[in-house]
């Protein structure tokens, strides 16, 4: 034992000169500490220009040593300077530190000056008060960011430390710790900064899939080829952990050895580093058993995965089912209305029966109860026109219907059936109207129904019925047999 001891104080003796530097608030209290930490028999501090030694505290004093620590109760101007603590080591042997101590003015409204500075902190939001430790039973008052108070729910208080929930650059900056230590019953202040570099080089975000939609169902045809895409969002930055690929029947596509299936993938950048990846599932051809097969893409980062399944249909052989789709507003009392006797009375009287279209109108062909909003969509989909009945109703209503929602959007972005306004009431100014609305009617105008005079039938609104006509698709046979060739 005493042989170790030996040794490894003899190799202490090598050491070198080594120097440190504090820097502290005029007023405040600062208490320094002599670096090294292995055992020794005393310590010795001097003014190092004077070697005038430095007592232990007496009543009064204002700077004192008190073993492994030099105290300022509080710090004044003139305290600049260097300062020698001298280790006495059991075979006599000693080592002395220099250790140099500036004092800043204290100027009033004046932030921490950033010299009062230890070495910096680097990490995931651990920032640890720098010299607290040196004084029992010191208080944490205030932590200051770049000398502005740290409040808000990411950050969570220690004891002696304060923690950041998930850094980012933002983060980075100049961090000052304000605590108070009273020694004797008199309080004094102390602060100490230090520098907080957040090694945090991204931020998951939880994964989320732009596309495909879940459940979405594509139309294809047997023997064609098919390109999938799925483009997730992961993060911000490019993240250490990030997955964007298909299963087909939960087989992940690399599984699948000389398939018809490939997938390729590439990864960039949106606005604000927001970090993509976009998977696409290649298959060379379809065959029947894909229209069975659930394909799903995975999107998967260090938060959590999520999922988007998809199937195959094939697409409809005889395309449109209707030739029109009517939208109108659904009456507020159970009373039947004007609206409702037209929707369901008068226009099929003329269009269906008259002329031989085929309607799909909501509450006759797709009941009320059924999974509305896909039902309606399918619907939509499989009608060349949609006629919309325009009333007082909409502009007074905050929110058009789902249905009509839904209407406006494949009309309009998906350029799918076109749109017939009918205005069964008069509107006068537009300018209420959804803004979509207002684009159809700016585009191609409304179809207006008068109410013909009493007693007249209502026959006599025949160019009412023949600017509807005009507007309608061929008729249905007509139209089929010219699709069909
Ligand atoms: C401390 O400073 C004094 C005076 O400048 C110098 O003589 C001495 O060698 C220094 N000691 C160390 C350990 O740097
Ligand atoms: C403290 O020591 C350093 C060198 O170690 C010297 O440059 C500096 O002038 C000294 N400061 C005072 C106030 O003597
Ligand atoms: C240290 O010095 C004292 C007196 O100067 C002496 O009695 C003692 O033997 C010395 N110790 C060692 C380990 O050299
Ligand atoms: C502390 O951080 C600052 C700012 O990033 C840097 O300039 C300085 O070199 C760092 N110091 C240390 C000791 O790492
Ligand atoms: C610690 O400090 C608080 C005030 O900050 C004081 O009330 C308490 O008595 C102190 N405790 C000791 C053991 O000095
Ligand atoms: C400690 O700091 C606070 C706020 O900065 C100040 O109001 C108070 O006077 C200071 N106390 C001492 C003893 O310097
Ligand atoms: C596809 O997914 C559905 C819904 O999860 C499931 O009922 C069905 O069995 C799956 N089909 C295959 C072939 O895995």
């Amino acid at each position: 034992m005493g042989y170790v001891c030996l040794i490894f104080l003899s190799a202490f003796f090598l050491v070198s000169m080594t120097s440190e530097s504090f820097d502290a608030m005029e007023g405040d209290a600062l208490v320094i500490k002599c670096p090294p930490r292995s055992s020794y028999v005393r310590i010795t501090w001097y003014h190092t220009d004077s070697n005038k030694i430095i007592p232990a505290e007496e009543d009064g004093s204002r700077i004192f040593s008190s073993k492994r620590f030099l105290w300022f109760l509080p710090t004044s101007r003139e305290d600049s300077g260097n300062y020698t603590c001298v280790i006495h080591y059991s075979n006599n042997g000693t080592k002395e530190f220099n250790i140099s101590v500036q004092v800043h003015p204290y100027k009033q409204g004046i932030c921490f000056p950033s010299q009062i500075r230890y070495p910096n902190n680097t990490g995931r939001g651990k920032i640890v008060c720098p010299t607290f430790d040196n004084y029992k039973n010191a208080t944490i008052i205030q932590w200051y960011k770049d000398c502005k108070p740290i409040q808000g729910e990411r950050y969570f208080k220690g004891d002696k430390y304060i923690y950041i929930n998930n850094p980012g650059k933002e983060d980075d900056g100049f961090y000052t710790c304000q605590f108070i230590y009273t020694h004797n019953g008199k309080v004094f202040n102390v602060s100490a900064t230090r520098i907080f570099v957040s090694n945090v080089k991204y931020s998951p975000l939880p994964p989320q899939i732009l596309f495909p939609k879940h459940k979405d169902v594509i139309e294809v045809d047997l023997g064609a080829a098919l390109s999938l895409k799925c483009q997730a969002r992961l993060g911000i930055k490019k993240q250490p952990i990030a997955v964007v690929t298909w299963d087909v029947n939960s087989i992940p596509v690399k599984y699948f050895d000389f398939s018809r299936f490939h997938e390729e993938t590439v990864f960039f950048e949106g606005h604000d580093q927001e970090y993509y990846r976009e998977t696409t599932l290649h298959i060379t051809e379809i065959k029947k058993e894909d229209l069975q097969a659930n394909f799903t893409c995975v999107a998967v980062n260090e938060m959590e995965n999520t999922k988007a399944t998809v199937t195959l249909q094939l697409k409809a052989q005889y395309g449109k089912i209707y030739d029109a789709y009517i939208i109108y507003p659904k009456s507020r009392t159970s009373e039947a209305n004007f609206v409702e006797n037209f929707v369901y009375q008068i226009l099929p009287d003329v269009l269906e029966n008259k002329y031989g279209y085929k309607l799909c109108i909501y509450g006759r062909d797709i009941c009320p109860g059924e999974d509305t909003a896909s039902a309606v969509e399918k619907r939509i989909q499989k009608s060349r026109r949609l006629i919309i009945i325009v009333t007082q109703q909409l502009i007074h209503h905050e929110d058009l219907a789902y249905d009509q929602h839904i209407a406006l959007y494949n009309a309009l972005i998906q350029n799918g059936a076109k749109v017939i306004l009918l205005e069964m009431e008069t509107i006068g100014t537009y300018e209420k109207l959804q803004e979509s609305l207002k684009y159809i009617i700016k585009q191609q105008g409304t179809v207006k129904w008068k109410e013909p005079p009493t007693g007249q039938p209502q026959s006599s609104n025949s160019k009412f019925w023949k600017h509807v006509r005009y507007r309608m698709p061929l008729t249905h046979k007509t139209s089929r047999s010219a699709n069909a060739g």
